[in-house]
Order: C-alpha cells, then structure tokens, then sequence
C-alpha cells in the first residue's frame, strides 16, 4: 500500500526527500494493525523508489527490520547517509507493527481454538498429546527413507476428515521439493480410512518447488490460492534440501539461514491466520565428532530449532517398523513411540 506517489527517479532527489522532516501521514496514523502490518518500504515518508531499491538490495524489505538497526549500520549496508539513515529509522520505528503485549486470559482464548489432527495410530497421538496441533510448525526429521513423507502423505489425508474423526476438515497446501508426492499413495491411504480418494485428492494441492526462491514464492501464492478455501494444513516435503544444496560452505550458512527463517516466519504466519498445522520435514546430518549418543541432527540449526513448536525424529527398527521421537515441545514429556508403514498407511 503505497501512501503517496513514487516518481522520483534519481537516487540523489530520492534521498533529499527523506531529508525533509519526517512527518507520519495523518492516512497512516488512522490505519488499523492489520493494515499496519501490510505497509512496505515505500510507505516510509520520503523514500523514494531509488532508496527503497538501496534498501531491498540491502536486505531490508521489512519495516521492522529497518527499526531495530543502529543509523551507522544502516547506512554502510545501505550505502545511504547517516543522517538520512537515522531518520528511515525513526520512520520505521513509528510504523512498524512491533506488535504488543497480549495479556494470558487472551492467549488461553487464542489457544482454545487450537485443534488437534490425528495420526490415526494411537501411539503416536498419544505421544503428541492427542495429535498435531494447529497454529503449530511441526518438523519430522530422520534419514532417507526413515518415512517422513509418508507422515506427510498420511496427514494430508486425515486432514479431510471430519473434526469428529480427528480430521480438519479442511484442505491441504503441499510443497514438493524433491518430487516424491504421489497421488497413487494418496489413493492408497484414502481407502485405508475407507475414503473416495477422488475427493480426498481434490483437496490437496501439490506445487512442485525447483529451487530455494521458488519454495519461498510459493508460500505467497498458497496465501493467494487459499482465498475461500479452509486451509488446515501446509505440508512443505522437504523445507531444508534446496537451501542445502544451493548454500554450500561456511561462507554462506549465514545467508541461508537468514533467508530459511524469513521462510519460516512466512510459514508460521499461514499457521496463525488459518488456525492451520505447518509440517515441515527435515534431513539429518551425522556428526562424526559424536562421542556419545546418536550422532545424526537435524540440518537448518538453531533458526530451525527455534521456529519448530513440536519436533519429531524418524529412526527405522526392526521388521519394517518405525520409531518416531518426540524431541522438543512446549508442554509434553519427550518420548517415543512404535508404528508401522502399511500398504494402506500408518499403523498401530
Ligand atoms: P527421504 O525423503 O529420502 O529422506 O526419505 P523419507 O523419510 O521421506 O522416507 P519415505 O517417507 O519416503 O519412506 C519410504 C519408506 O516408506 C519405504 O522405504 C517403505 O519402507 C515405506 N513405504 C512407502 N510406501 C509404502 C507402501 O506402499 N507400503 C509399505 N508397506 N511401505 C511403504
Ligand atoms: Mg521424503
């Protein structure tokens, strides 16, 4: 939402025009915090298409992200003047939404709404507490062929059922990175819950993701795509491989990470909106420095392990049987449970 008109073309007039006082247009001052919230760069007074193209090649897209720099930061990565820096700062501190304090009989109401997808193998629900909760980002992690998207494919499925099945009843967004979604799977485990699995696969959408940015898009385009639709769950199978693969070497972890929580934080916020299950799977990497324990992690670190609100690690066992393992959660004792993949989905 831009609130004035952006014609200046030089970069020099672009940044005179901030020079001027900032002032917060009396449009801004009235708007409400959802559209506070959709306010870009170009909204700041006095930043002009030249600045605000310095800003985004700087990485700065987000108000917020501009209100918590230091003006000499600002203005090296920039590449603007401090004084100009300083006060694209002041702006953004005034229109970012910074978001306040909720009090705790608020949240409970927040929470109330949460809702709970079966896994339809009771030791697995039990081990979740009753299931995957919604306006959570859950990640499977485990090694190749440790069956996480088959949790993926089986989730979407009792995603359709009704709520009293310990469904959602609601639709799936399925991001594909590594072309493993099958429909015939779908088929497979639709019939295992005694469903039409034509209809259970015309509400789950797949995109295929052919790169890291690609993956990013398409989480605006499931904002666009889910207009009218109840979007319950957003399945991203796998969220780590393209960011892997693309960002090799100690020199661009950073860079990755910075762009994997971006990526994250647009995930979760589908979450928050649609009162929707995020699930994202996640590959592991062995450390050969392990002196004890199990010397696999999950890959993504601590941007990762921070945006997860349940965390489940996929080990294989003995007789096609599957341990999953519950690692980190807000409010449930870690712990394991034993399951099964069959020819009809997950079982007990
Ligand atoms: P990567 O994506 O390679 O990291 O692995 P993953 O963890 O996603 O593994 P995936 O979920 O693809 O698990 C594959 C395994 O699931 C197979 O090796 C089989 O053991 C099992 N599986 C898949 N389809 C079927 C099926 O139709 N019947 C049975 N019984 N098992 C199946
Ligand atoms: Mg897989």
């Amino acid at each position: 939402m831009a609130t004035k008109t952006k014609t200046k073309s030089s970069s020099n007039a672009a940044d005179k025009a901030v020079e001027e006082e900032i002032e917060i247009t009396p449009e801004v001052k009235r708007l409400t915090e959802e559209e506070m919230s959709e306010l870009t760069i170009e909204d700041l007074p006095g930043v002009g298409p030249a600045t605000a193209e310095k800003l985004r090649d700087a990485g700065y897209e987000e108000l917020l992200a501009i209100a918590v720099m230091t003006p000499a930061d600002l203005a090296e990565s920039a590449e603007l003047g401090e004084a100009v820096a300083s006060k694209i700062i002041m702006a953004s501190k005034k229109m970012a939404n910074i978001g306040g304090f909720v009090s705790g009989d608020a949240l409970l109401e927040r929470r109330r709404e949460v809702l709970k997808l079966s896994s339809k193998v009771q030791s697995i629900d039990d081990l979740l507490g009753g299931g995957f909760e919604t306006q959570a980002l859950v990640e499977v992690y485990g090694e190749f062929g440790s069956g996480k998207t088959q949790i993926g494919h089986q989730l979407a499925v009792n995603c359709t059922l009704p709520l009293a099945e310990g469904g959602l009843e609601g639709e799936v967004f399925y991001i594909d990175t590594e072309d493993t979604f099958r429909p015939e799977r779908i088929t497979q485990m639709a019939r295992g819950h005694g469903l039409d699995p034509e209809a259970v696969l015309k509400k789950i959408h797949v995109a295929r993701a052919y790169n890291s940015a690609h993956q990013m898009l398409l989480v605006d385009e499931i904002k666009r795509a889910s207009k009218g639709l109840n979007v319950k769950m957003v399945i991203v199978d796998s969220l780590t491989s393209h960011f892997r693969a693309e960002y090799i070497g100690r020199g661009m972890l950073a860079n990755r990470q910075q762009k994997l929580n971006k990526h994250l934080k647009e995930l979760k916020q589908l979450a928050d909106i649609n009162n929707a299950l995020i699930l994202v799977t996640n590959q592991v990497h062995s450390r050969p420095d392990a002196m004890w324990g199990d010397p696999t992690k999950p890959i993504g670190g601590h941007v990762l392990a921070h945006a997860s609100t349940f965390r489940l690690y996929l080990r294989k066992a003995k007789g096609g049987r599957r341990i999953a393992r519950l690692v980190d959660s807000p409010n449930l004792p870690d712990g394991e449970c034993i399951y099964q993949v069959c020819e009809d989905g997950l079982r007990d």
